[in-house]
């Protein structure tokens, strides 16, 4: 079952393995990003999925975005809402920004590039749409009120669409990753990153690669049966 799969963020870290792991799963796959040419030039290089650099916090973007891609490949039958920021500080030293920038990168993008896509696919009666939220969605995060707020709410997104969408063939599902080992979790103090590892019972970070093993079987056709569920991948650190 070949399908057309958009995954945004797709050109580094969990994205980037997202990306090759549903091109090895024969799907057609297009990557976007935000800014890093470089990274994105060489990935697409390594890999030859294209890649579209427009901003997810934009609605206007994103629908030319999408828009560019389905003129390329085609109709988006997979959506992987995987791309997003952390902006770390405690609350009582936020600023605006840092909670604006977070809330728009991590949760206003699912209705950016959702709302896009979610017409046509209930016209096709087929669709997956899979959300990267966080494990500090579910559990909280001193340091993280913005990013924590932003992965929840992903997490409500996707348990109403689910449902809403649910005898269209279209299934909505969110994965909360633990701690994998990406230029975001690289970005922590080391100190705070061994307290971390130590909290995580399998000891190790994940492997990008294990968050994409589980996003291509939730765009399988095996996966029709999981909707408005979310997979916990993060070795054990938190049991919800
Ligand atoms: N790493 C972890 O431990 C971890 C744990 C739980 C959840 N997550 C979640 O997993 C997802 C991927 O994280 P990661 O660690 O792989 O991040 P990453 O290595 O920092 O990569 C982020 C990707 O998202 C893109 N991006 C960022 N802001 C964007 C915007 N406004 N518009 C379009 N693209 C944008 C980046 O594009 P550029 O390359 O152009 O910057 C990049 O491709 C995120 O949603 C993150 O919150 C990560």
């Amino acid at each position: 079952m070949t399908k057309v799969a958009l995954v945004t963020g797709g050109t580094r870290g969990i994205g980037a393995a997202i990306s090759r792991a549903l091109a090895e799963a024969g799907h057609r796959v297009a990557a976007s990003y935000a800014g890093n040419d470089e990274a994105a030039a060489k990935f697409q290089a390594e890999t030859g999925i294209p890649v579209f650099k427009w901003d997810v916090g934009d609605y206007d973007a994103c629908a030319a975005g999408i828009a560019k891609v389905e003129a390329d490949i085609g109709p988006i039958d997979i959506l992987v809402n995987n791309a997003g920021i952390t902006r770390d500080g405690f609350f009582h030293k936020m600023t605006k920004e840092s909670w604006s920038d977070v809330i728009r990168t991590n949760l206003d993008s699912l209705f950016n590039m959702t709302r896009p896509v979610i017409e046509g696919m209930r016209a096709r009666s087929f669709g997956r749409i899979i959300v990267i939220s966080s494990i500090n969605g579910q559990k909280g995060q001193m340091g993280q009120v913005n990013y924590s707020a932003a992965k929840a709410g992903d997490i409500g997104f996707v348990k109403a669409l689910a449902q809403e969408n649910a005898n269209k063939n279209i299934t909505v599902n969110a994965i909360t990753p633990g701690y994998i080992g990406t230029d975001m979790v690289s970005a922590m103090p080391e100190a705070a990153l061994q307290r971390v590892i130590a909290g995580i019972p399998v000891g190790r970070l994940g492997k990008p690669e294990e968050i994409a093993a589980m996003v291509v079987f939730l765009a399988s056709e095996q996966g029709a049966f999981a909707t408005g569920a979310t997979f916990a991948v993060n070795g054990g650190q938190y049991m919800a």
